[in-house]
């Protein structure tokens, strides 16, 4: 630890983490938190996960996506993506929530939002986004219908509880039915059911997928090398705190994925930047 200058964290979950280390005052090293720069996750997490996942769903199971109900539990940045793309297939999708205003602007995207116990009666293929555990639990896989799809794209392989599935399977009434694809078969007393996982519960679009494609992760990958490039040159300076990417960062990431983009975006004339900063005119 002493010879660490600082550390630069790219996932949702990882900057959850160190935070909670800064407010505990575990934390030894100045952190980056790269997840939370803008050009990170508006476009990783929500176009790099919303396409990844539904591939390796796709990939995994060739399941139709439209016309199918699909449950997508989380509306943050990945779940965004994942319930506009699924809904760019055709499929129905449902929102599951525990944050009232993640849920009124899923509601307002024209999502249906409803509880996990009433979605796991309707749904065909469910997708857990949540960076939380249990997210589908006991009570939700005795009501599901057969042949359900649960997938992971979230956090680790806890937000499905798959010990809870197959202490209901008794353990033994499992197979892989495709590569990928584990069959649960719930017994008659506990629902009489299959129950399909993809990639052990872990993150689908890693275990079943190849990931995000790299013209997204190449904003995200900008963002480390800047950050690491400024944590050199200000670590003398820097305390062990969790610190945002510096907009100036952020903005120059943007500019130069635009470019590579060929899009060229209009420039504020003298008399806009005055009006927009003024506050003697237009009041
Ligand atoms: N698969 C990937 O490649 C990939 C990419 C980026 C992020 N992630 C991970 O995905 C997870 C989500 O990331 P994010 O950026 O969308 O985070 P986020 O914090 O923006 O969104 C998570 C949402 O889940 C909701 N939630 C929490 N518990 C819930 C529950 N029990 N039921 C329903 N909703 C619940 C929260 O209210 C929040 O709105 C994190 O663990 C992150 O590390 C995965």
């Amino acid at each position: 630890v002493p010879e660490v200058l600082a550390g630069t964290e790219e996932t949702t979950t990882g900057v959850i983490r160190l935070r909670a280390m800064e407010k505990d005052g575990a934390l030894r090293f100045p952190i980056v938190a790269v997840n939370d720069a803008d050009t990170k996750h508006m476009f990783d997490n929500r176009y790099g996960t919303g396409q990844s996942t539904l591939d390796g769903v796709i990939r995994a199971t060739n399941v139709l996506l439209a016309g199918s109900r699909i449950v997508v539990a989380g509306y943050g940045y990945c779940g965004k993506g994942v319930a506009s793309r699924a809904r760019g297939m055709g499929a129905q999708v449902y929102v599951t929530e525990i944050n009232p205003l993640r849920a009124l602007e899923a509601v307002m995207d024209g999502f249906r939002v409803l509880t996990m116990e009433e979605a796991a009666r309707e749904g065909d293929i469910f997708i857990t986004v949540t960076g939380n555990r249990d997210v589908l639990r006991k009570e939700h896989f005795a009501a599901m219908k057969d042949g359900a799809i649960l997938a992971n794209s979230g956090h680790f392989d806890i937000e499905i509880d798959l010990q809870a599935l197959a202490e209901m399977t008794g353990g033994e009434r499992q197979r892989e039915v495709r590569p990928f694809v584990q069959e649960y078969l719930v017994p008659e007393g506990a629902g009489g059911k299959r129950v399909l996982v993809i990639a052990e519960g872990r993150l689908v679009n890693l275990g079943a997928a190849e990931g995000h494609p790299a013209a997204v992760m190449d904003m995200s990958f900008a963002n480390q090398a800047l950050s690491a490039e400024w944590v050199v040159r200000n670590g003398s300076s820097l305390e062990p705190k969790v610190y945002n990417v510096p907009a100036e960062i952020d903005r120059e990431i943007a500019r130069l994925k635009l470019d590579t983009m060929n899009v060229e975006i209009d420039r504020l004339t003298p008399a806009q930047e005055e009006y927009l900063s003024s506050w003697t005119v237009g009041t």
